[in-house]
Protein backbone atom coordinates (compact mmCIF):
# COMPACT_ATOMS: atom_id res chain seq x y z
CA UNK A 1 0.00 0.00 0.00
CA UNK A 2 1.80 3.62 -0.80
CA UNK A 3 2.14 6.03 2.36
CA UNK A 4 -0.91 7.72 0.24
CA UNK A 5 -3.51 4.95 0.32
CA UNK A 6 -2.21 4.32 4.16
CA UNK A 7 -2.98 7.71 5.07
CA UNK A 8 -6.71 7.75 3.49
CA UNK A 9 -7.12 4.57 4.97
CA UNK A 10 -5.98 6.22 8.58
CA UNK A 11 -8.80 8.73 7.49
CA UNK A 12 -11.67 6.34 6.64
CA UNK A 13 -10.78 4.34 9.83
CA UNK A 14 -10.63 7.65 11.78
CA UNK A 15 -14.44 9.01 10.83
CA UNK A 16 -15.42 5.45 11.16
CA UNK A 17 -15.11 5.72 14.76
CA UNK A 18 -16.44 8.82 14.90
CA UNK A 19 -19.74 8.22 13.49
CA UNK A 20 -20.20 5.14 16.14
CA UNK A 21 -19.05 7.14 18.74
CA UNK A 22 -20.89 10.64 19.65
CA UNK A 23 -17.71 11.83 22.21
CA UNK A 24 -15.32 11.29 19.51
CA UNK A 25 -16.58 14.51 16.90
CA UNK A 26 -15.69 18.05 17.13
CA UNK A 27 -18.38 21.33 17.55
CA UNK A 28 -18.06 23.51 14.89
CA UNK A 29 -18.93 26.76 14.38
CA UNK A 30 -19.35 28.53 10.69
CA UNK A 31 -17.94 32.68 9.91
CA UNK A 32 -19.41 33.56 6.96
CA UNK A 33 -17.84 36.67 5.07
CA UNK A 34 -20.05 37.73 2.42
CA UNK A 35 -17.66 40.31 1.22
CA UNK A 36 -15.02 37.28 0.27
CA UNK A 37 -17.86 34.63 0.18
CA UNK A 38 -15.13 32.89 3.03
CA UNK A 39 -15.95 30.53 5.50
CA UNK A 40 -13.77 30.27 8.46
CA UNK A 41 -14.40 27.59 11.14
CA UNK A 42 -13.30 27.24 14.92
CA UNK A 43 -13.76 23.41 15.63
CA UNK A 44 -13.51 22.06 18.99
CA UNK A 45 -13.42 19.26 21.40
CA UNK A 46 -16.33 19.81 23.79
CA UNK A 47 -14.80 18.08 26.04
CA UNK A 48 -11.51 19.64 26.78
CA UNK A 49 -12.30 22.57 24.40
CA UNK A 50 -9.24 22.35 23.00
CA UNK A 51 -9.75 24.40 19.55
CA UNK A 52 -8.63 24.97 16.27
CA UNK A 53 -9.56 27.76 13.83
CA UNK A 54 -9.39 27.24 9.94
CA UNK A 55 -8.73 29.84 7.55
CA UNK A 56 -9.44 32.97 8.95
CA UNK A 57 -10.14 36.41 7.24
CA UNK A 58 -8.60 40.38 8.01
CA UNK A 59 -10.71 42.25 6.60
CA UNK A 60 -9.40 44.70 3.70
CA UNK A 61 -10.43 47.11 1.58
CA UNK A 62 -8.46 47.20 -1.74
CA UNK A 63 -9.20 50.64 -3.24
CA UNK A 64 -7.86 52.19 0.52
CA UNK A 65 -5.08 49.85 1.37
CA UNK A 66 -6.82 49.60 4.74
CA UNK A 67 -7.06 46.56 7.04
CA UNK A 68 -10.14 45.77 9.75
CA UNK A 69 -10.81 43.30 12.16
CA UNK A 70 -14.54 42.53 12.60
CA UNK A 71 -14.45 39.70 10.95
CA UNK A 72 -11.90 37.99 13.36
CA UNK A 73 -12.92 39.84 16.42
CA UNK A 74 -16.26 37.39 15.69
CA UNK A 75 -14.10 34.54 16.02
CA UNK A 76 -12.08 35.80 19.21
CA UNK A 77 -15.30 36.72 20.68
CA UNK A 78 -16.71 33.28 20.54
CA UNK A 79 -13.46 31.99 21.54
CA UNK A 80 -13.87 33.69 24.52
CA UNK A 81 -17.46 32.75 25.17
CA UNK A 82 -16.95 29.76 24.69
CA UNK A 83 -13.62 29.41 26.95
CA UNK A 84 -11.31 27.31 24.22
CA UNK A 85 -7.85 26.82 24.05
CA UNK A 86 -6.61 27.08 20.33
CA UNK A 87 -3.86 24.81 19.49
CA UNK A 88 -3.90 25.42 16.26
CA UNK A 89 -4.52 28.25 13.44
CA UNK A 90 -4.43 26.09 10.40
CA UNK A 91 -4.63 27.21 6.65
CA UNK A 92 -6.12 24.80 4.33
CA UNK A 93 -3.71 27.25 1.26
CA UNK A 94 -2.56 30.03 0.37
CA UNK A 95 -5.47 31.91 -0.38
CA UNK A 96 -5.86 33.99 -3.53
CA UNK A 97 -9.63 35.69 -2.38
CA UNK A 98 -8.59 37.35 1.23
CA UNK A 99 -6.36 37.90 3.86
CA UNK A 100 -5.78 35.24 6.10
CA UNK A 101 -6.31 37.18 9.63
CA UNK A 102 -3.75 34.11 11.63
CA UNK A 103 -1.12 36.65 13.15
CA UNK A 104 -3.99 38.74 14.25
CA UNK A 105 -5.55 35.73 16.17
CA UNK A 106 -2.13 34.23 17.42
CA UNK A 107 -1.52 37.70 19.44
CA UNK A 108 -4.94 37.05 20.86
CA UNK A 109 -5.50 33.46 21.18
CA UNK A 110 -2.48 31.67 20.84
CA UNK A 111 -2.16 28.72 18.59
CA UNK A 112 0.17 27.35 16.32
CA UNK A 113 0.16 28.73 12.60
CA UNK A 114 0.17 25.97 10.18
CA UNK A 115 -0.59 25.29 6.35
CA UNK A 116 0.83 22.06 4.00
CA UNK A 117 4.46 21.51 3.68
CA UNK A 118 3.96 22.28 -0.23
CA UNK A 119 3.86 25.50 0.57
CA UNK A 120 7.62 25.85 -0.06
CA UNK A 121 6.64 25.50 -3.51
CA UNK A 122 3.96 28.42 -3.47
CA UNK A 123 6.42 30.52 -2.51
CA UNK A 124 8.77 30.06 -4.85
CA UNK A 125 6.38 30.18 -7.53
CA UNK A 126 4.81 33.75 -6.06
CA UNK A 127 8.28 34.79 -4.84
CA UNK A 128 9.27 34.95 -8.24
CA UNK A 129 6.22 36.50 -9.48
CA UNK A 130 6.47 39.37 -6.97
CA UNK A 131 10.22 40.03 -7.30
CA UNK A 132 10.44 39.62 -3.57
CA UNK A 133 14.02 39.85 -1.97
CA UNK A 134 16.28 37.34 -0.43
CA UNK A 135 14.64 38.58 2.76
CA UNK A 136 11.94 36.48 1.63
CA UNK A 137 12.60 33.28 2.59
CA UNK A 138 10.66 29.86 0.53
CA UNK A 139 11.09 27.36 2.87
CA UNK A 140 7.80 27.80 5.02
CA UNK A 141 9.55 29.59 8.28
CA UNK A 142 6.51 31.71 8.55
CA UNK A 143 4.46 29.15 9.80
CA UNK A 144 5.08 27.61 12.99
CA UNK A 145 4.06 24.11 11.71
CA UNK A 146 3.82 22.37 7.63
CA UNK A 147 1.41 19.45 7.86
CA UNK A 148 2.67 16.24 5.73
CA UNK A 149 0.07 14.27 3.77
CA UNK A 150 -1.11 11.76 6.07
CA UNK A 151 0.05 13.61 9.50
CA UNK A 152 -1.81 12.92 12.29
CA UNK A 153 -2.71 15.45 14.99
CA UNK A 154 -4.73 15.92 18.11
CA UNK A 155 -7.63 18.25 19.49
CA UNK A 156 -8.28 17.25 23.34
CA UNK A 157 -9.06 13.27 22.42
CA UNK A 158 -9.88 14.05 19.55
CA UNK A 159 -8.35 12.38 16.38
CA UNK A 160 -7.44 14.91 13.70
CA UNK A 161 -5.50 13.49 10.24
CA UNK A 162 -4.02 16.01 7.39
CA UNK A 163 -4.60 15.03 3.72
CA UNK A 164 -3.19 16.35 0.67
CA UNK A 165 -5.25 17.48 -1.77
CA UNK A 166 -3.53 19.89 -4.85
CA UNK A 167 -5.17 20.99 -7.83
CA UNK A 168 -6.38 24.20 -6.83
CA UNK A 169 -2.79 25.29 -5.61
CA UNK A 170 -0.28 22.43 -5.20
CA UNK A 171 -0.05 22.68 -1.52
CA UNK A 172 -3.87 22.73 -0.91
CA UNK A 173 -4.78 20.20 2.20
CA UNK A 174 -7.61 19.17 3.70
CA UNK A 175 -8.31 18.67 7.56
CA UNK A 176 -10.31 15.70 9.31
CA UNK A 177 -10.91 16.34 12.72
CA UNK A 178 -13.05 12.98 13.72
CA UNK A 179 -16.21 12.90 11.24
CA UNK A 180 -15.57 16.31 9.90
CA UNK A 181 -13.26 17.19 7.19
CA UNK A 182 -12.53 20.67 6.15
CA UNK A 183 -11.63 20.60 2.64
CA UNK A 184 -10.90 23.95 1.65
CA UNK A 185 -10.82 24.94 -1.82
CA UNK A 186 -11.44 21.30 -3.45
CA UNK A 187 -15.31 20.95 -3.55
CA UNK A 188 -18.06 23.64 -3.22
CA UNK A 189 -21.88 22.95 -2.41
CA UNK A 190 -22.91 19.82 -4.81
CA UNK A 191 -25.10 22.25 -6.83
CA UNK A 192 -21.87 24.99 -7.20
CA UNK A 193 -19.65 22.26 -8.14
CA UNK A 194 -15.93 22.69 -7.54
CA UNK A 195 -12.94 24.92 -7.21
CA UNK A 196 -11.30 26.37 -9.66
CA UNK A 197 -7.49 24.72 -11.05
CA UNK A 198 -6.20 27.53 -13.43
CA UNK A 199 -4.44 29.44 -10.99
CA UNK A 200 -0.23 29.40 -10.79
CA UNK A 201 1.01 25.63 -10.20
CA UNK A 202 -3.19 24.27 -10.43
CA UNK A 203 -4.07 21.29 -12.10
CA UNK A 204 -7.30 20.16 -13.15
CA UNK A 205 -6.33 15.99 -13.68
CA UNK A 206 -4.86 16.46 -10.18
CA UNK A 207 -7.87 18.20 -8.40
CA UNK A 208 -10.11 15.62 -9.80
CA UNK A 209 -7.88 12.97 -8.23
CA UNK A 210 -8.09 15.11 -4.60
CA UNK A 211 -11.63 15.16 -4.85
CA UNK A 212 -11.92 11.64 -5.72
CA UNK A 213 -9.94 11.01 -2.79
CA UNK A 214 -11.71 13.22 -0.18
CA UNK A 215 -14.84 11.65 -1.95
CA UNK A 216 -13.86 7.72 -0.59
CA UNK A 217 -14.23 8.57 3.18
CA UNK A 218 -17.29 6.88 4.59
CA UNK A 219 -20.74 8.07 3.05
CA UNK A 220 -21.78 10.53 6.38
CA UNK A 221 -18.38 11.85 6.57
CA UNK A 222 -19.16 15.91 7.49
CA UNK A 223 -17.72 18.11 4.58
CA UNK A 224 -16.85 21.77 5.58
CA UNK A 225 -16.50 24.02 2.68
CA UNK A 226 -14.03 27.10 2.43
CA UNK A 227 -16.39 29.10 0.05
CA UNK A 228 -19.92 29.46 -1.09
CA UNK A 229 -21.31 31.86 -4.04
CA UNK A 230 -24.82 30.63 -3.72
CA UNK A 231 -26.27 28.89 -7.01
CA UNK A 232 -28.69 29.70 -9.47
CA UNK A 233 -32.21 29.00 -7.55
CA UNK A 234 -30.74 28.60 -3.66
CA UNK A 235 -31.20 31.76 -2.31
CA UNK A 236 -29.03 31.54 1.54
CA UNK A 237 -25.35 30.53 1.66
CA UNK A 238 -24.47 26.91 3.36
CA UNK A 239 -20.82 25.46 3.17
CA UNK A 240 -21.78 22.30 4.86
CA UNK A 241 -22.51 18.92 3.23
CA UNK A 242 -21.55 15.18 3.16
CA UNK A 243 -19.58 12.79 0.98
CA UNK A 244 -22.69 10.88 0.25
CA UNK A 245 -24.61 14.46 -1.00
CA UNK A 246 -21.24 15.35 -3.21
CA UNK A 247 -21.53 11.77 -4.54
CA UNK A 248 -24.95 11.82 -5.34
CA UNK A 249 -25.13 15.75 -6.84
CA UNK A 250 -22.11 17.71 -7.45
CA UNK A 251 -22.88 18.80 -10.66
CA UNK A 252 -19.06 18.68 -11.52
CA UNK A 253 -17.62 15.58 -9.74
CA UNK A 254 -20.83 13.39 -8.95
CA UNK A 255 -19.73 9.36 -9.14
CA UNK A 256 -19.44 8.26 -13.12
CA UNK A 257 -17.66 11.69 -13.56
CA UNK A 258 -14.61 10.67 -15.81
CA UNK A 259 -11.57 12.53 -15.03
CA UNK A 260 -11.11 13.46 -19.19
CA UNK A 261 -14.77 15.14 -18.41
CA UNK A 262 -14.33 16.92 -16.15
CA UNK A 263 -10.79 17.99 -17.14
CA UNK A 264 -12.40 19.25 -19.98
CA UNK A 265 -15.41 21.23 -18.43
CA UNK A 266 -12.95 22.37 -15.65
CA UNK A 267 -10.05 24.16 -18.12
CA UNK A 268 -12.92 25.45 -20.11
CA UNK A 269 -14.74 27.13 -17.28
CA UNK A 270 -11.56 28.69 -15.68
CA UNK A 271 -11.49 30.56 -19.06
CA UNK A 272 -14.21 32.16 -17.83
CA UNK A 273 -12.82 32.94 -14.87
CA UNK A 274 -11.97 36.87 -13.63
CA UNK A 275 -9.03 37.03 -11.38
CA UNK A 276 -10.27 37.36 -7.73
CA UNK A 277 -10.46 40.80 -7.02
CA UNK A 278 -8.19 40.73 -4.00
CA UNK A 279 -5.34 38.20 -5.88
CA UNK A 280 -2.76 40.54 -5.68
CA UNK A 281 -3.19 41.44 -1.73
CA UNK A 282 -3.69 38.42 -0.43
CA UNK A 283 -1.26 35.88 -1.86
CA UNK A 284 1.68 38.59 -1.36
CA UNK A 285 0.21 38.48 2.56
CA UNK A 286 -0.54 34.93 2.79
CA UNK A 287 2.89 33.49 1.37
CA UNK A 288 4.35 34.92 4.61
CA UNK A 289 2.16 34.05 7.04
CA UNK A 290 -0.66 36.30 7.05
CA UNK A 291 2.40 39.18 7.61
CA UNK A 292 2.37 42.34 5.22
CA UNK A 293 5.66 42.93 3.56
CA UNK A 294 8.62 44.70 5.97
CA UNK A 295 7.35 48.44 5.80
CA UNK A 296 9.83 50.54 4.04
CA UNK A 297 11.68 53.15 5.35
CA UNK A 298 8.92 55.51 5.94
CA UNK A 299 7.22 52.80 7.94
CA UNK A 300 4.54 52.24 5.53
CA UNK A 301 3.84 48.32 4.29
CA UNK A 302 3.16 48.27 0.62
CA UNK A 303 1.00 45.89 -1.90
CA UNK A 304 2.52 45.46 -5.45
CA UNK A 305 0.69 44.86 -8.66
CA UNK A 306 2.95 42.94 -11.03
CA UNK A 307 1.99 44.52 -14.84
CA UNK A 308 1.33 42.26 -17.54
CA UNK A 309 2.59 39.25 -15.75
CA UNK A 310 -0.08 36.82 -15.11
FE1 LIG B 1 -8.46 29.38 -2.69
Amino acid sequence: MSASDAALSRAQDQVRRAVDDETARPSIAGFFDEATNTVSYVVHDPESSEAAIIDSVLDFEAASGRTSHGSADLVVEYVNTKKLKVNWLIETHAHADHISAAPYLQERVGGKLAIGKDIIRVQEVFGKLFNAGTDFERDGSQFDHLFEDGEKFALGKLEGIALHVPGHTPADMAFIIGDAAFVGDTIFMPDFGTARADFPGGDAGQLFRSIRRLLSLPDETRLFLCHDYKAPGRDDYAWETTVKQQREGNVHVKDGVTEAEFVEMRTSRDKTLAMPTLIMPSVQVNIRGGRLPDPEDNGVSYIKIPVNAV
